[in-house]
């Protein structure tokens, strides 16, 4: 998930690979308190999470923010007690290898899926593919969304095939490929498959091809995937987000990040440093202040590049946004962050909404594209 994210991260306190199952888990037990199999008349729900103590042990020389997407206890707590307020039945179970063999045990009517994955090109894909293969409902994006969403250079090319505008943009797999005569400095070189600002710092805008090949390097060395270089979009970070399906969807109010908190020697770009390691001094606009033409058009682009890309449930779009008004999208975070203090719930809580009312939105969202009523009964 990307946006804000509590975190404190300590690589060195994973947990060795021979852990048992149990201590995999989180807070929550192995096996289904009675009330699981007794209370028939209830919505059953695994609420599946990657926590961040629970990561498996980091390659040597790992930068650290490499576990920045991961989660943590306190926000697992809230998810489970906003379904928990409706009297649902709620089970927290780790998204790890050991899933499949648990699903089929417990057989809940629908996973909350919260899986970042713990790594791999497609992690986010990971969890997705297990549910689909069990036939289990689940929140959130199919194996194949979360793989797109999840690759910007893939994301990206699918948009400007459908005549969305992105930044001009090359991938490049190693430092020496071959700068294409078009992509003019400054350039901006982020992961190509990373979330939560991970990877971005001051040094991702190049202004020379020294810098560029410099900092396409130490992506490449330390998140072992190609570098994204894109043309640097100057302007404001807008973001929007959803809730639904189709055409049947909710906007929150659109974000646009304040860069005047952040220490001054930091670049106005959202990267690690603004989302986790100065997370108190985020300031917004939300509503940004717009205008009702613009704020039509990036809702009207949000809904594309969410029904492009196949994203399910929720959503939310990054935009750069030049002085202008030219509207170009960085991303879309098909599984974007909810805990307490993530950019989507900032938005929710701008219309007055409560962060389990956010959480319930999306379940509400996959209940109604699965035709699953709140009992549990598909209707
Ligand atoms: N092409 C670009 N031009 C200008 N700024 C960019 C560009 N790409 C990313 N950024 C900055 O980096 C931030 C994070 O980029 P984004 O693609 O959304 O990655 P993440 O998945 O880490 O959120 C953006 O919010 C923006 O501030
Ligand atoms: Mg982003």
């Amino acid at each position: 998930m990307s946006g804000n994210t509590t975190k404190s991260i300590s690589i060195n306190s994973n947990h060795s690979p021979e852990q048992s199952e149990e201590q995999e888990l989180s807070s929550e037990s192995l096996e289904p308190p009675q009330s699981w199999r007794s209370n028939t008349a209830t919505l059953k729900i695994a609420l599946l999470v990657n926590l961040a103590r629970n990561a498996p042990p980091v390659h040597r020389n790992a930068p650290s923010d490499i576990l920045a997407e991961l989660d943590e206890d306190k926000n697992v707590d809230a998810y489970a007690a906003a379904m928990r307020a409706r009297n649902y039945e709620v089970l927290i179970r780790e998204g790890n290898g050991h899933l499949a063999g648990w699903l089929e045990k417990v057989q809940p009517d629908i996973c909350f899926n919260t899986c970042e994955g713990f790594g791999g090109e497609s992690r986010e894909a990971q969890v997705p593919a297990i549910l689909e293969m069990l036939g289990i409902p689940y929140t959130g994006p199919t194996p194949l969304a979360a793989a797109i969403t999840h690759d910007k250079p893939t994301t990206q090319r699918i948009l400007a095939c459908h005549g969305l505008l992105v930044p001009r943009f090359q991938a490049f797999n190693t430092p020496n490929d071959v700068l294409r005569p078009d992509m003019v400095f400054p350039l901006f070189i982020k992961p190509a498959h990373e979330g939560t600002g991970i990877g971005i710092h001051n040094d991702s805008i190049a202004r020379n091809e020294a810098q560029l090949r410099n900092k396409v390097a130490q992506v490449v060395a330390d998140y072992q995937q190609p570098a994204m270089v894109e043309t640097y979009i100057e302007g404001k970070d807008i973001t929007c987000g959803l809730t639904g399906n189709g055409d049947d969807v909710h906007f929150y109010p659109i974000t646009e990040v304040d860069f005047s908190g952040y220490p001054h020697e930091l670049e106005p770009i959202y990267g690690v440093e603004q989302k986790v390691d100065y997370e108190s001094y985020y300031r917004n606009k939300c509503p940004a202040p717009l205008g009702e033409a613009l704020t039509a058009e990036i809702r009207r682009l949000t809904h594309e590049v969410f029904l492009v890309t196949g994203c399910r449930d929720f959503a939310r779009v990054d935009f750069r946004l030049t002085e202008s008004g030219q509207p170009y999208i960085l991303e879309i975070n098909g599984l974007p962050g909810i805990t307490p203090f993530s950019d989507l719930t900032l938005m929710a809580q701008a219309e007055g909404l409560t962060h389990a009312d956010l959480v319930c939105n999306v379940l509400d969202a996959a209940l109604k594209r699965y035709g699953i009523t709140k009992l549990g009964l598909r209707s």
